[in-house]
């Protein structure tokens, strides 16, 4: 499974990519608006840091609008796959931008059919929102089985893959790799507490500890 990190903070893409976590980078208008520089240079620097996919959304809702915008993204880089919303619109321009060879990823996907309808599209990535679906109530790992399912059915039509976003804590990592999700996008706070156990903490200070107390009894060795 790739593990994108979805921020467009560049503290955090460096730290994350220096441990070689990082298959890409997933942004959104939020994400980028939260750091409160120019966006340009933001999108800029990130898609100089990482070399695999980093997904820069539009902000145009008009098909005209997106493909005009989708191909100013993609002069950021080779990897940049362009991410439009998933409407009438949206659609169409990720048929247009997707036969030019530019890859596109859908995102704002709710349900089973949205994301069978924009991988019919031509769509690389699908980007179903699990942390908003729990939030009313249902259960968005419950969509990400669903278009597994639907995927694996239709492997010789489909080449999209699955980017399982809004995830807001670990066990959702863990439940999508078990469905088979092909990416996780993650928050840096979810990926930090990925890394962390109680345990290891203990078992560490113990080693050392003990190290210690051997060393003061055989100052020689
Ligand atoms: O990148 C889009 C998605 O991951 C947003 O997550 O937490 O705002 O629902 P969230």
């Amino acid at each position: 499974m790739k593990i994108f990190l979805d921020t467009a903070n560049l503290e955090s893409i460096r730290k994350y990519n220096d441990m070689g976590l990082l298959d890409g980078i997933t942004t959104n208008p939020s994400l980028m608006s939260k750091e409160g520089r120019n966006p340009k240079d933001v999108m800029e620097e990130i898609t100089k840091i990482i070399k695999g996919d980093v997904s820069l959304e539009v902000v145009n809702t008009d098909y005209a609008g997106m493909i005009e915008e989708g191909k100013r993204l993609r002069q950021y880089g080779e990897n940049v796959v362009v991410k439009v919303p998933m409407t009438a619109d949206g659609l169409k321009a990720c048929k247009h931008l997707s036969s030019e060879g530019i890859p596109v990823n859908v995102t704002l996907i709710f349900s089973a059919n949205q994301a069978l309808l924009a991988a019919k599209s031509g769509a690389k990535y699908v980007s179903p929102f699990i942390g908003r679906l729990d939030d009313i109530g249902k259960d968005g790992m419950n969509l990400i089985r669903d278009i597994k399912i639907i995927f694996d059915n239709y492997k010789d039509d489909f080449k999209t893959q699955i980017l399982v976003a809004s995830i807001r804590h670990p066990i959702h990592v863990v439940d999508a790799a078990k469905v088979g999700a092909h990416v996780v996008t993650l928050p840096p706070t979810v990926l930090d507490k990925m890394l962390q156990h109680p345990l290891t903490d203990i078992g560490l200070d113990n080693f050392l500890s003990d190290w210690k107390k051997f060393k003061a009894g055989n100052p020689d060795i």
